[in-house]
């Protein structure tokens, strides 16, 4: 691919899949269409920002005329623009159908005008909704139980259907929790560790043995960029980092890497309809040769370090819409 349209790429996902590919293919540009939502923040790009070979558009995936306008020249599309939080989901579910499904439904129509050679669908386990006792397989029935993966879901099969009824070349992949730098700090790692380093309270929802298979993000960007070449049409891949954990052990972990005491462990509220477990059999995608190549631990204990060492970068996250959001949604403070 000579010329790839990422959206949503000043997001956590998308920042790190646009450094890994401009590092791994030098010839390669990339345009970035992003909103700039709450959660978009143009500072995970920096580094980047000056290469020639990356382009920064801001603008709404909702917008057909300017999504029309970027599509000369793009051979593929990585889409990850998305509303991504299942609090705020509950909350507000409006922005969700209207990104997450419209959205997806714009980029879609553009590319088929466009003749795209590859739309990568960037869809989630949570489209499965929970499961006790197994693990998905990608032929499984999708019962997503929130607005947040409801919406995913209805992304990922419209995906599906342009492959099949337009020969639009769209796959799929489905992954787990990621964790890494530049995750905005409302998801439960980056939220955890930023309050466990100024000794604040870690609300866990209900009795914290909810089960998340968390991957770290570079091997998710390594499977993305796997699908993006090598995977077949109309096809959806599991990526699962094989790091079953329930919420607990994950605050246990956190607070031992920082040596802060357990203390801190708040049990708060559940969240409505709280999926109780996701878990990803990925025999499909490693068939293709792809697996994680990061431990749970060290990455972890990466990723901790980072937000240790990045103070500014989240400092400023955590104010102003962030705080009136979780006084509106949970009655306290994060
Ligand atoms: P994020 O919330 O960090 O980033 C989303 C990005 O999309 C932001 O930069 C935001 O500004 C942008 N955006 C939102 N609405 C937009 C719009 N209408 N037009 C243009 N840009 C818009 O999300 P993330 O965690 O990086 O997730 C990226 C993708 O991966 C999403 O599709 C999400 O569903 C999926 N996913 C995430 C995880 C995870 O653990 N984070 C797991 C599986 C799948
Ligand atoms: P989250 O990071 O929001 O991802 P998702 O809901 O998409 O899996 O949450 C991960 C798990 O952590 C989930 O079971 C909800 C739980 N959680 C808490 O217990 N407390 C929190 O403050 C947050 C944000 C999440």
């Amino acid at each position: 691919m000579k010329k790839i349209l990422v959206t949503g790429g000043s997001g956590f996902i998308g920042s790190n899949y646009i450094r890994y590919a401009l590092n791994r293919y030098p010839a390669l540009k990339v345009v970035n269409l992003d909103k700039l939502t709450y959660a978009g923040n143009p500072e995970n790009l920096r580094d980047v920002e000056a290469d020639s070979r990356y382009r920064f558009v801001k603008g709404d995936i909702c917008d057909e005329a300017l999504v029309e306008s970027l599509m000369p020249g793009i051979e593929a599309v990585v889409h990850f623009a998305a509303e991504s939080h299942v609090d705020r989901s509950i909350g507000k579910p409006d922005d969700f159908i209207r990104t997450d499904v419209f959205g997806t439904f714009v980029l879609l129509e553009a590319s088929r005008r466009h003749g795209v050679q590859r739309f990568v669908q960037i869809s989630t386990d949570e489209v499965y909704g929970s499961t006790d006792d197994s693990k998905f397989r990608e032929t499984d029935p999708l019962m997503p139980s929130s607005p947040y993966s409801a919406s995913k879901a209805a992304a990922d099969r419209l995906a599906y259907s342009y492959w099949v009824t337009y020969k639009l070349p769209v796959v799929i992949p489905r992954s787990s929790n990621n964790y890494g730098p530049f995750q905005y700090p409302e998801k439960l790692i980056p939220l955890f560790v930023t309050n466990a380093i100024d000794d604040k309270p870690l609300p866990v929802y209900g009795d914290g043995l909810n089960v998340r298979d968390w991957i770290y993000v570079a091997d998710n960007c390594e499977a993305v960029d796997l699908v993006l070449q090598k995977g077949g049409d109309g096809e959806v891949y599991n990526v699962g980092g094989g790091n079953e954990r329930t919420n607990l052990e994950i605050t246990k972990t956190i607070l031992r890497e920082l040596g802060k005491p357990e203390s801190l462990i708040t049990h708060v509220k559940d969240r409505e309809g709280h999926d109780r477990r996701y878990a990803l059999d990925t025999a499909k995608i490693r068939g293709l040769g792809w697996q994680p190549r990061h431990s749970f631990e060290a990455a972890m204990r990466d990723t901790v370090s980072w937000y240790r060492d990045n103070r500014a970068w989240w400092d400023k996250l955590k104010s102003g819409e962030y705080l009136e959001f979780y006084k509106r949604h949970y009655q306290r403070e994060p």
